[in-house]
């Protein structure tokens, strides 16, 4: 087996490195060595490495901020995705590619399950479906990784924004209509290595799956949880739990719009690789004990 990896120092880039660790068997990729904007970059990876499995970690994921720099969106996270799938097609690898909840509109009252209809409210769910849809008609092998909310001690991330919020303000306001399941970036790195190595054993069929932690919360249920959680540890805050007021997303305006509704059924991939997937508290507990080990909470 031999692996391509894109993106390795975004979350799930850093715990992809981590976990994957230094092989010859093994290339690591960065915007430096490839930049989405230069494709001829990541096609003469692939040609040079011939990998048997690559594994895309990078995309641009600012939200709101894409919703002005809608080219870029789309070229990195569509246009360098079909590139990759046909590269990839070239070369006879497996092309493993993360996308997103914010491929749907959030008004189901489900969970959402891969073969529910798209429907993304801003750019950047808009790229990453094109992103989707290059790779699903490239030919290449593929699996497509949907996941939500994701949080690492590297990186920007909903738990980290919070904790230093919650360390300068004794009041904090957090949204409480959009619900979801934070997923931590190690989850979903363990998980795509299980794959690729199933698919090394025996190949897979190229699917979607939803891979999101499991049990559902809003985002001031995080917010709550995380603060809780870290005065629990001896993190000194301004803000006690209590005092933390849930507020409707309409007092939280943002340019881009997003699912009330993020919640993703990770059913087809448990049964795949028979395993449950992790309450969401565990990955939020597991990501405030590494920034409290890598003193980031001081
Ligand atoms: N974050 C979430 O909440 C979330 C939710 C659902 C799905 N996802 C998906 O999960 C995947 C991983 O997300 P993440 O949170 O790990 O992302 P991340 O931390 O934002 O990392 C993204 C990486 O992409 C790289 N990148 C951006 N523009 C690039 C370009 N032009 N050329 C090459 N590399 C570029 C960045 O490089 P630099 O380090 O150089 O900036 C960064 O390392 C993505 O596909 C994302 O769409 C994320």
């Amino acid at each position: 087996m031999r692996v391509l990896v894109f993106g390795t120092k975004g979350q799930v880039g850093s715990e992809l490195k981590r976990i994957l660790g230094p092989e010859d068997s093994v290339r690591f990729a960065s915007r430096l060595e490839a930049d989405f904007t230069k494709p001829q970059m990541i096609e003469q990876l692939i040609e040079e490495f011939r990998p048997s499995h690559i594994i895309n970690a990078a995309a641009y994921t600012f939200v709101d901020q894409a919703e002005i720099d809608e080219a870029l969106a789309f070229v990195v996270n569509a246009e360098a995705l079909q590139v990759m799938a046909s590269c990839a097609l070239k070369v006879d690898a497996m092309l493993v590619h993360y996308s997103t909840d914010y491929v749907f509109d959030g008004s189901s009252q489900m969970s959402y399950e891969e073969g529910d209809t798209p429907n993304p409210l801003g750019v950047y769910g808009k790229s990453k479906l094109l992103g989707e849809v290059y790779i699903r008609e490239s030919g290449c092998r593929y699996l497509i990784l949907r996941t939500s909310w994701v949080i690492s001690a590297t990186g920007n991330n909903f738990i980290k924004t919070i904790l230093k919020l919650a360390k300068v303000n004794e009041q904090l306001s957090v949204v409480n209509d959009q619900i979801g399941a934070p997923t931590s970036a190690d989850l979903i790195a363990r998980v795509t290595c299980d794959l690729i190595q199933k698919d090394e054993q025996d190949p897979l069929s190229s699917e979607i799956y939803h891979l999101s932690s499991s049990g559902e919360a809003s985002w001031f249920d995080v917010a709550v949880h995380a603060i809780n959680r870290a005065i629990n540890a001896g993190v000194s805050l301004a803000c006690d739990p209590n005092n933390v007021s849930p507020i409707p997303t309409s007092d939280y305006p943002t340019r881009a719009a997003r699912p009330a509704n993020s919640r993703l059924n990770s059913d087809k991939l448990e049964t795949l690789l028979a395993l449950n997937m992790p309450y969401w508290t565990d990955g939020v507990d597991g990501t405030i004990d590494e920034l409290i080990r890598k003193g980031l909470l001081k």
